[in-house]
């Protein structure tokens, strides 16, 4: 396709290769983070998800060699031949990533006479074995080889084999591992081989597309349908070191209020301040802790986004200074879609000023969502996102504690938004086809940078729809799940996949969505979703109410005990959090992040990790009540009974119904608080530190868990030590904060 190389010309750190057809570049970002560019459609990179020149001062060399070029770092070498076919090997000489050479062979193809006939039933049948694409790139696939990843798809935890796509959607049937796409687009994954890791970002907004082996098992394909041919090799000694290496490129997830970490409540369909305030004191009378409750859409009039029903609400500000009086903050949700109605503000500003999506003619592109006929910011000119962010104060003002961001693929309800609506692309005029799946990103963007000015705290922002990068300015759940087992199964893998694209701060709808919870479906929901960073509980109007309270004593106790549970260790998530903001580390991980080389968990999809010390292992069966869990090396303890085992071996454990497994690495710290109705209800409470026999230290951060005052120093860093003697030696690392009133040492099995 490209021809032969003709020659090169190598400008500090940029490599412009002339092949025969088409010019290209390499361009080396880091020892570890190579750049494949090939301009099909401009000759930039426009990127949505990088931010600034990541480009470090690399020393690289570059020969050339008889039948190609070859570049080296100190980490990587790139061999780069005729029809620009590039191989990454590491420093060793290992054979990481090879571009596919051989004839492509679909595994699969059915014969025409069969098509027609299968047809009859309604079924549908995917006759192409093979798909070429305007854009698109085929690597070798090995033995082995795992791919991890690609954001939020359904399924299994181990992309191989699968096929998806990026365009992103709002498909309100219950999802399904064979969906291809779903909410958001991150065209991040990571192969974990026998001999080697390496990640490829794909930085490419148009709908793309990923084969991960499905086609034939010796190579994987990833492509779209426009836009350049631009990705990211990233290398790295581990998994761990890709998915940091990742978020350097596209960015991480600030550090979040702390209080974001406590348990949200919510529900469509709570339509009235009555209902909030009976909320607020049910919490209370079930001392069951809570930080957040939900506004949905029922708060609007007519659902018109930035406005209050005032018969429903006749006082909303005194409505949420009385619940901020009782710890509860209050998170609003804002779709996109304005109403089209003269007299409405935000429509008559908008339609001055210009700032809504148009058809090819130059009027503004109407399509339909909740208030009806509805048009659509566009959100990638920054003029928009500043004014959307300014009005932001309609919220701040009344004292919202959080804004949550809805229907931002965009959803539309009158059919699909064509592609060559007009959006912007910053400086240019662009389409839908390019910025569809950077929507809900710059929708983000707006969010973030408008309550940080207006608030001056870290902002507290949950989407649906995301891109690549997006966790530079939210936090996301994973939608319209169901109340179902087998979407309760879904979580995992697919906060796992999400965590290690960069996206930390996840959570699903405890409970399922839509269709009727049961009280023993919630009860393991709330055992496995007491470990998601987003910790909400919300459910679809039509559906039944799924309060902790409605489901007898037993389901309570069980709840209150596991949220209590979550309280305890918000020392531990902020931790994360703060880790996360560091180096990219996600909150909830799967094991195979930190135990790659073996092989028993690669397609683990019922257990994970909470940073690097708490195994999870929740029962995700009806009528379970003993699972079995896989240990990886090294000694753990149960958490409830401190019984020890050792790794590396599957054992049979109970599981009650009020019992969610959970194992604690030998050697850990794990930091706690006692428990409070909602973070910060003792305003210094006492630091716990809980020792488990073995050696290990532990950093352990703090700070006001409110603003950026930490940023300029304000903030404490301890390092912990426990060399299994019975002694903690505590460290002060960083000096900035008001100390701990007390730090208690608790040891187990001393
Ligand atoms: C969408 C959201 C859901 C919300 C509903 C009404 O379906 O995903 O969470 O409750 O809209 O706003």
């Amino acid at each position: 396709m490209f021809g032969a190389l003709i020659n090169y010309e190598q400008k500090e750190q940029t490599i412009t290769l002339h092949y025969e057809k088409q010019s290209v570049q390499i361009q080396v970002l880091t020892n570890q983070i190579i750049n494949v560019f090939v301009p099909f459609r401009t000759a930039d990179h426009r990127s949505k998800a990088i931010e600034g020149n990541k480009e470090c001062p690399t020393a690289y060399k570059l020969h050339r060699t008889e039948d190609g070029l070859v570049l080296t770092t100190d980490s990587l070498i790139c061999k780069i031949y005729d029809n620009f076919l590039i191989d990454f090997y590491n420093a060793d000489g290992v054979l990481l990533c090879a571009d596919y050479r051989g004839k492509r062979i679909p595994r699969f193809t059915l014969q025409e006479s069969f098509i027609a006939f299968i047809k009859q039933e309604g079924h549908e049948v995917d006759t192409a074995g093979s798909r070429d694409y305007p854009v698109q790139c085929v690597k070798q696939l090995e033995k082995g080889d795992c791919i991890y990843g690609l954001g939020d798809k359904t399924g299994v935890l181990n992309k191989r084999y699968y096929e998806y796509e990026n365009w992103n959607s709002d498909i309100p049937d219950p999802h399904e591992d064979s969906f291809k796409s779903l909410y958001k687009s991150i065209p991040f994954f990571i192969t974990l081989k026998e001999n080697g890791v390496y990640g490829i970002f794909y930085d490419n907004t148009f709908k793309s597309y990923f084969n991960f082996g499905k086609e034939n098992d010796a190579y994987y394909s990833f492509g779209s349908d426009d836009g350049n041919l631009d990705y990211y090799f990233i290398g790295g000694n581990s998994m761990p070191e890709i998915v940091t290496n990742y978020t350097y490129l596209t960015g991480r997830m600030p550090l979040p209020q702390k209080w974001t970490l406590g348990y949200h409540q919510s529900r469509w369909g709570y339509d009235s301040e009555e209902t909030f305030r009976d909320l607020a004191a049910k919490f209370k009378e079930h001392r069951i802790p809570c930080d957040a409750l939900h506004f949905d859409i029922d708060y609007m009039e007519r659902y018109k986004v930035f406005t209050w029903n005032k018969e429903r609400f006749t006082d909303a500000h005194t409505l949420l200074s009385d619940l901020k009086k009782q710890g509860i903050k209050a998170v609003t949700i804002i779709d996109p879609g304005v109403k089209v109605e003269e007299g409405y503000p935000m429509y008559e500003e908008g339609i001055k000023e210009g700032y809504f999506a148009k058809t090819e003619d130059g009027s503004v592109y109407v399509n339909a969502v909740w208030p009806g006929d509805a048009v659509y910011p566009d959100f990638g000119d920054p003029d928009v996102r500043k004014w959307w962010g300014e009005h932001l104060n309609f919220y701040t003002d009344l004292g919202v504690g959080g804004i949550w961001n809805d229907m931002n693929e965009p959803a539309s309800f009158n059919g699909p938004l064509p592609n060559d609506v007009i959006f912007t692309d910053e400086d240019k005029a662009s389409t839908h086809g390019e910025m569809h799946n950077v929507y809900g990103h710059n929708m983000a963007k707006a969010t973030y940078e408008g309550l940080k000015k207006l608030t001056g705290k870290r902002p507290f922002i949950i989407t649906r729809a995301c891109y690549s990068g997006s966790q530079k300015y939210t936090t996301a759940w994973t939608g319209d799940n169901q109340s179902l087992w087998t979407h309760l199964r879904m979580a995992i893998p697919q906060q796992c996949n999400l965590g290690l694209s960069g996206m930390s701060f996840v959570g699903t709808d405890i409970g399922g969505f839509g269709a009727d919870t049961t009280p023993e479906l919630l009860v393991r929901w709330i055992e496995a979703g007491c470990f998601s960073p987003l910790f909400r509980n919300h459910c679809a109007k039509g559906s039944m109410n799924q309060e902790p309270w409605l489901f007898g004593d037993e389901v309570l106790a069980i709840y209150r005990k596991y949220v209590e549970l979550r309280y305890t260790l918000l020392p531990y998530f902020y931790d994360l959090c703060r880790e996360c903001e560091q180096t990219g580390l996600p909150v909830i991980r799967p094991l195979v992040l930190h135990y790659e080389n073996d092989t028993r968990v690669r397609n683990l999809n019922d257990e994970f990790l909470v940073g690097e010390h708490l195994l999870i292992a929740p029962v995700v069966e009806q009528g379970a009540v003993k699972r079995m869990v896989y240990l990886p090396e090294g000694v753990w303890y149960d958490y409830w009974t401190h019984e020890a085992y050792q790794g590396r071996q599957y054992y049979l454990v109970d599981a009650p119904l009020d019992k969610c497994p959970i194992f604690v690495k030998a050697g850990t710290i794990l930091p706690k608080a006692p428990v409070q109705m909602y973070v910060g209800e003792t305003p210094n409470p006492p630091l716990i530190l809980e020792v488990y026999p073995g050696t290990g230290t532990y950093k352990h951060y703090q700070d006001n868990g409110e603003d950026f005052a930490y940023r300029n120093g304000e903030y404490n860093e301890y390092l912990f030590r426990t060399e299994g003697k019975g002694e903690v030696k505590i460290t002060k690392v960083h000096e900035g904060y008001a100390e701990y009133p007390e730090i208690i040492v608790n040891h187990i099995n001393k």
